[in-house]
């Protein structure tokens, strides 16, 4: 099985970080690009900053963050990337932009390094077949904020090599990780069982039951969740699950349990995504959600 040693990630953003702080925290060596150099600039700010407060918490030794910043490099072209074992990339997601990503990326990397996609909703056959060698690009689905969600899941296209996949599920162990195996359908397990609670939750608010934050706070205090569906939509950022969302819906022909809320369209429309820009259902100030009265 091939061994994952340099993993590169293309797309520093809210996943990308996360992906590159775990792969430098467990020794890979990690090359972080993004189209937009204030992304790369922030990510590895960012990455420093955590692995300074879990050094002041004794989560980690001074060797320990030295070790994991030495590991963690920033790229500033695409072609930076050529040494990379495994690419993983978690850019904006749509399918055109993400073959375009991956057709470049087989012109620079070696013919045996493995291209993962990070996509949420988007189909890893119809990403791959625009790919010179598709056996080699698979989905690797990492969850939001990755370092605590500590699983993940590995997807195999119609035409991803079984090796592909193997190679995924342990470098995922490597990195602390819990890998799930799933096939290429629409929403993968998690995209798709989570539609129950998200759907749901926006039926309720929509029938005016009950207003989101009660809503969230049922589904955390009753049915044990972590987060309630606008609790986790504020978090995703509407950007980036309002098209995930239709798109699910379209890929099961518009299977009526799956269709959007006009509450989510209308949002993500007013650019009200989340947590990330300090307006979603909740509105955050310095980061603390605001829980209405
Ligand atoms: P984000 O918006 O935080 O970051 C995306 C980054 O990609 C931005 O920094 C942007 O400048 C960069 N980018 C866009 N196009 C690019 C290109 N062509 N080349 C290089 N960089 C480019 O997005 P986020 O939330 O990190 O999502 C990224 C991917 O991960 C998407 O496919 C999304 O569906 C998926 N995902 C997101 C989750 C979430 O909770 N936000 C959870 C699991 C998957």
């Amino acid at each position: 099985m091939k061994q994952i040693q340099t993993i590169a990630i293309v797309g520093a953003g809210a996943m990308g970080r996360g992906i590159a702080q775990i792969a430098a925290q467990a020794g890979k060596q990690v090359l972080l690009y993004d189209l937009n150099a204030d992304s790369v600039k922030a990510a590895l700010a960012d990455v420093h900053a955590v692995w300074s407060r879990l050094q002041e918490k004794g989560r980690m030794t001074a060797e320990q963050v030295d070790a994991a910043k030495a590991c963690l490099q920033t790229a500033s072209d695409l072609q930076a990337l050529a040494p990379a074992d495994l690419v993983v990339e978690a850019i904006v997601e749509r399918l055109d932009v993400k073959q375009g990503l991956l057709q470049q990326l087989e012109e620079i990397v070696s013919v045996d390094c493995v291209l993962a996609s990070n996509t949420s909703s988007l189909s890893i056959t119809a990403i791959a077949q625009a790919c010179r060698h598709p056996e080699r690009v698979a989905g690797y689905h990492f969850f939001n904020p990755v370092p605590l969600m500590k699983v993940v899941e590995v997807i195999d296209g119609l035409r991803t090599s079984p090796e592909v996949g193997d190679a995924l599920m342990q470098v995922s162990r490597d990195m602390g990780h819990t890998p799930v195996r799933a096939k290429d359908m629409p929403g993968f397990i998690v995209n798709h069982a989570g539609r129950g609670m998200n759907i749901e939750g926006l039926k309720i608010a929509q029938e005016c039951v009950a207003p989101f934050y009660q809503i969230d706070a049922i589904m955390r205090e009753q049915a044990g969740f972590r987060m309630g569906p606008f609790e986790l939509l504020d978090l995703t950022a509407l950007d980036v699950s309002h098209p995930v969302m239709e798109s699910i819906y379209r890929q099961f022909y518009d299977e009526p349990r799956f269709r959007p809320s006009p509450i989510t369209a209308v949002r993500h429309a007013g650019k009200l995504f989340g947590r990330k820009n300090g307006e979603g259902f909740y509105k955050y100030e310095d980061g603390k959600k605001q829980v209405p009265q």
